[in-house]
C-alpha cells in the first residue's frame, strides 16, 4: 500500500483481523491486499490501482460488481423491512417469491428450499436433512456419507468433514471421521499411468458401488458430489460420470446431493448444471454464491418432492429443528431476485456459454508453455495446473509455490488467479467479453513465462528437468 490512508487499514487488517484460511507465516510478513472498490469484472485496491478479477471474488461475483440496479433493490428493501425472521410459521415476500423461483428453476422436483447464510451451512443443513429423512424412515443405521477426495463442501465441522481436499486437513483441526468417507477424486490427468479415460471412469464408478456394499447399502445414507469440483482443482470428471454415480445412488436408495454452490447460476451456462449439463436429478441441491452475485450471504438446500413427503408427514409432532436467526433473510433474498432478474433479462446464461467456450478454447494455448501441465475446466470455470515436468506430471516442491509465484507475477500486470498449491485457478464474472478473456489468458501466460525465467535463474527448473 502506497498512501497513509491505505498502510493504516492494512495494519489494522493484520492487528485485528483473523482471516478465512489464513497463513499464519505468510500473513504475518506480508499482511492482506486491501482491495476497496468493484465495478463489472474489475476491482480496484484501496490505492486506486486497478485489476481484472478472473476470480470473481470467490467464484461468485456472477454479474459484475457495482451494479445501481441491485444497491437500489437491496436499499428498497433494507428502506421497507431490513429484518424479518422466517422462523416456524413468519415469512416475507422476498423469501416466499424466492423460494418458487428457485422451485421453477432447479430440475425436475426439486420444489423444496430451505434458505441458509451460505454455502457451508447449506452443506451442512443438508447432511443434518438426510439424518432427519432417514429417522423418519425408520432407517436409523442409514448415516454414511461418501464423498471424493479432493472435493470442497465449505468449512463448518460437517461441511469440512465432507470435503476432501488434503491441504484442509490440518492436525491442530478435529473432522467428524465415523460415518464419512472417501473415494477417489474423478481427475482423470491424475489417473495411474496407461489407463484409458474409460477405464478410468469404469474404476470410479465401480469404486463407489464397492463402497456402498462394503458399507452395507442399509448404511449408507448420501453420496455428495460437486458436478464439476471447484477448490479442488477444478476437475470435470470423465464423461459420463455423474449419470452412472447416480444410477448407482438410486440403485442402492442412496441420496444424491449435487453441490452446486460454484456450478449454478451461470457459471457452466445454465441456471443449474445437474440436470442441463450433466443429465442427473439429484435428490438435494445446494447452492449458494452467485445466487446474489455475492451482493449479500445467502445460501439454498433445495430437494425433492419425495424428501418432503417422507419428512412432512407422519408423526404430528415432528419438529424440524434446525434453522438460522438469517434463514429467509428479506434483504439478501430480495437481492437474489434481483440477480436472477438481471441475468434473465440480459441473457447472461448465453453470453456465458458462448464466452466459456472461447476462454477454454484461448486458455488451452497455454499447453505450449514449458510448465503447463494441464488446462482444465468448463465455460467459466478454469484451471491450469504447473508442473515441473511434463512427462512424469511431477509437481514442483510446495516450497517454490509456483501458483503463488505466478499470481504475484500477474497481480502486478493488473489481474488476479487465485493460487492454489500448483495450480492457478479462474471462475470470472460471467460478463467478462472477449478482449478480457483475451487480457486474461495473455497475461497470465506473460506471468507463467516471468516465474519460469525467475525459475531458470535461481537453477530452480532446466528444460531438461
Ligand atoms: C462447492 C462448494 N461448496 C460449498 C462451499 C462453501 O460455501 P461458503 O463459503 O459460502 O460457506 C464452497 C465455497 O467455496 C464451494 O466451493
Amino acid at each position: 500500500m502506497t498512501s497513509n490512508y491505505g498502510r493504516e487499514l492494512w495494519e489494522k487488517d493484520k492487528a485485528h483481523f483473523l482471516h478465512p484460511w489464513t497463513h499464519f507465516d505468510s500473513f504475518n510478513a506480508d499482511g492482506a491486499l486491501v482491495v476497496d472498490r468493484g465495478e463489472g469484472s474489475y476491482i480496484y485496491d484501496v490505492d486506486g490501482k486497478r485489476y481484472l478479477d478472473a476470480v470473481g471474488g470467490l467464484w461468485c461475483t456472477n454479474i459484475g460488481l457495482g451494479r445501481e440496479e441491485m444497491a437500489e433493490a437491496i436499499a428498497q428493501q433494507v428502506r421497507k423491512m431490513a429484518y424479518a425472521s422466517a422462523f416456524v410459521d413468519l415469512t416475507n415476500p422476498p423469501a416466499a417469491e424466492l423460494a418458487a423461483k428457485l422451485a421453477e428453476l432447479a430440475p425436475g422436483t426439486l420444489n423444496h428450499v430451505f434458505f441458509t447464510t451460505g454455502g457451508s451451512t447449506a452443506v451442512d443443513s443438508a447432511f443434518r436433512l438426510i439424518h432427519f429423512y432417514q429417522n423418519c424412515r425408520g432407517k436409523h443405521d442409514k448415516k454414511h456419507i461418501i464423498s471424493r477426495d479432493g472435493a470442497y463442501h465449505g468449512s463448518t465441522y460437517a461441511a469440512i468433514s465432507i470435503g476432501g481436499k488434503k491441504g484442509d486437513i490440518v492436525p491442530e483441526f478435529d473432522y467428524k471421521r465415523d460415518t464419512i468417507h472417501h473415494i477417489t477424486c474423478p481427475n482423470y490427468y491424475r489417473a495411474p499411468a496407461g489407463m484409458s479415460e474409460a477405464e478410468f471412469l469404469d474404476f470410479l464408478v465401480q469404486e463407489l458401488e464397492d463402497k456402498i456394499l462394503a458399507l452395507g447399502p442399509d448404511k449408507v445414507a448420501a453420496f455428495f458430489a460437486e458436478p464439476v469440483m471447484g477448490a479442488g482443482g477444478v476437475i470435470v470428471p470423465p464423461d459420463g460420470y455423474h449419470r452412472r454415480t447416480w444410477e448407482v445412488c438410486r440403485k442402492y436408495d442412496v441420496l444424491y446431493v449435487s453441490d452446486e454452490v460454484v456450478t449454478a447460476f451461470g457459471r457452466l451456462g445454465h441456471w443449474f448444471a445437474s440436470k442441463d449439463v450433466f443429465g442427473i436429478e439429484p435428490d438435494i441441491i445446494i447452492t449458494a454464491k452467485g445466487i446474489t452475485s455475492g451482493y449479500l450471504p445467502l445460501g439454498a438446500m433445495i430437494y425433492s418432492d419425495a424428501i418432503h413427503e417422507t419428512i412432512s408427514t407422519g408423526d404430528p409432532n415432528r419438529l424440524f429443528a434446525n434453522g438460522f436467526t438469517y434463514s429467509g433473510h428479506p434483504v439478501c433474498c430480495a437481492a437474489a431476485l434481483k440477480n436472477i432478474e438481471i441475468i434473465e433479462r440480459e441473457n447472461i446464461l448465453a453470453h456465458a456459454s458462448e464466452v466459456g467456450s472461447y476462454f477454454e478454447e484461448r486458455l488451452d494455448e497455454l499447453r505450449e508453455l514449458p510448465i503447463v501441465g494441464d488446462v482444465r475446466g468448463m465455460k467459466l470455470m478454469m484451471c491450469v495446473e504447473n508442473v515441473a515436468d511434463k512427462a512424469t506430471k511431477e509437481t514442483f516442491p510446495d516450497a517454490i509455490n509456483i501458483g503463488k509465484q505466478i499470481a504475484n507475477k500477474c497481480d502486478a500486470m493488473g489481474l488476479i488467479v487465485r493460487p492454489i498449491v500448483h495450480l492457478n485457478v479462474m471462475s470470472p464474472p460471467l460478463v467478462l467479453t472477449k478482449d478480457e478473456v483475451d487480457f486474461t489468458v495473455e497475461t497470465l501466460g506473460k506471468g507463467i513465462r516471468a516465474v519460469l525465467d525467475d525459475l531458470v535463474r535461481s537453477g530452480d527448473w532446466a528444460a531438461s528437468a
